[in-house]
């Protein structure tokens, strides 16, 4: 019994010690930063009332081909994920785009918009001097241009790409690869994530993670790994980054 009781001491103390460790955050790019579906507007005057259904399908795929190119040791830039997914979605939707009509696309991709609550908590946690990077999918010069378009680039210490170890989250050697770019440790690097794929690759890699739900409707795959903290958004995260108020996952 008292035993036990030390062991739960123990383990508050130990959580505490986690929260209050320097932090190093990585900050996932596409649907954390950058919202994803951010061209349906665009989509929509091409292709009417199925818009989102279509992003949301060329999000899926393109995460199928970069989970797909991983497993077959074939890397190819994330950005070649991205056009392959929209074409397979035009024949999927049977969308006859032309080739410059895809063009566009893609370069309204490279432009997509940050989420609104990303630069009022990037600026409070830069003003508390808690070192911010972005860790992507995505190369290093895709992802400068996204920060650059949305006015993040000074609230960003540095730009870790996959691009770097040739294959894609949730690889462990990314997240290695990202520690050892960094120099931080895993115990003291918080993985901040929307994607759950990418929270159960840190977890595996022995970081702490924050999962940003942004709606109660998304669902944590049930592997039995559960996030550090569960936020509903980046506001959210800063208190709780800032506040060592971390709150487990409900
Ligand atoms: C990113 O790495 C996983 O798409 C996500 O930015």
């Amino acid at each position: 019994m008292i035993a036990g009781m030390l062991n739960i001491f123990e383990t508050i103390n130990n959580a505490k010690d986690t929260m209050n460790m320097q932090k190093i955050l990585a900050f996932d790019i596409y649907g954390t930063l950058i919202d994803t579906h951010g061209i349906v507007s665009q989509l929509e005057s091409l292709i009417g009332d199925i818009a989102r259904e279509f992003s949301a399908s060329w999000r899926n795929k393109q995460l199928e081909y970069s989970f797909r190119r991983g497993l077959m040791g074939y890397y190819q830039d994330f950005s070649i994920c991205t056009r392959d997914a929209l074409l397979y979605c035009c024949e999927q939707y049977r969308l006859n785009l032309s080739e410059e009509g895809i063009r566009e696309l893609l370069d309204l991709y490279k432009m997509l918009p940050a989420f609104a609550d990303v630069k009022p908590a990037l600026s409070a946690l830069n003003e508390k001097q808690i070192a911010c990077h972005a860790f992507s999918n995505g190369s290093r010069s895709a992802v400068q241009q996204l920060l650059e378009c949305a006015g993040l680039e000074r609230l960003i210490a540095s730009v870790v790409s996959v691009d770097d170890v040739q294959t894609f989250k949730p690889d462990p050697r990314v997240y290695q690869h990202f520690l050892k770019k960094t120099g931080a440790c895993r115990e003291g690097t918080w993985l901040v994530s929307s994607n759950p794929f990418d929270i159960i690759g840190a977890i595996h890699a022995g970081w702490q993670t924050a999962w940003v739900y942004r709606s109660q409707s998304n669902i944590f795959d049930p592997w039995g790994m559960e996030p550090t903290v569960a936020v509903p958004d980046l506001r959210e995260l800063a208190m709780t980054i800032m506040g060592n108020n971390g709150r487990k996952p409900t």
